[in-house]
């Protein structure tokens, strides 16, 4: 009698399970789609399939000092720590990275911050081209439109 009540209960779960299955096949692309279109809508220089590549960037290379979203890990980036250098700041245009052109935020992702005493690592050999300009696109579609419109007054994509 158990046996057979769990077999129906088996049988009655396989239209659930295949709709989950089916579900969760089509779920990633959806998410992920709306997830990117939502965050901002407005005329930018990048593509969405540049802060889609981005996001895989900026999470294997970035996130762990200055957080999966860009919003940064220490509690206060203006503090110095102990040594004399700086926490790493939020890129969510809630910092000061909109002050840079694309140019200076290319130098910076290429040479760390070494050169003025800081812990960021350098990435020039790390990275591709292509990888550093969807990494800052991804943090960048994190700016208000009002931060980026500064932003381009500051020297945007120059
Ligand atoms: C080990 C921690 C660490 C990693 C990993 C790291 N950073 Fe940084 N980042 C820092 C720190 C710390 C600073 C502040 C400058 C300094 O002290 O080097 C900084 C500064 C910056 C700035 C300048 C921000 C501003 O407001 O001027 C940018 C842009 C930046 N990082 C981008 C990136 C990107 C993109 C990646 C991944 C490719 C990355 N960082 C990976 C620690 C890190």
């Amino acid at each position: 009698m158990k046996f057979f009540q769990s077999i129906k209960s088996y049988l009655t779960s396989i239209p659930l399970l295949m709709l989950v299955i089916a579900c969760s096949d089509l779920e990633p692309d959806i998410a992920e789609t709306s997830k990117i279109e939502l965050i901002q809508s407005s005329a930018r220089w990048y593509s969405r399939d540049q802060v889609a590549q981005g996001r895989l960037v900026f999470a294997a290379n970035c996130a762990i000092c200055h957080g999966s979203n860009a919003e940064g890990i220490a509690e206060d980036w203006k503090q110095r720590l102990d040594d004399g250098s700086f926490p790493p700041p939020p890129l969510n245009g809630s910092a000061h990275a909109w002050h840079h052109p694309n140019s200076m935020l290319i130098q910076v992702i290429d040479n760390g911050g070494a050169a003025f005493g800081g812990k960021m690592p350098a990435f020039k050999d790390v990275l591709e081209e292509a990888e550093k300009l969807a990494a800052i696109a991804y943090f960048q579609n994190y700016w208000t439109d009002e931060i980026y419109g500064q932003w381009e007054q500051m020297g945007g994509t120059n």
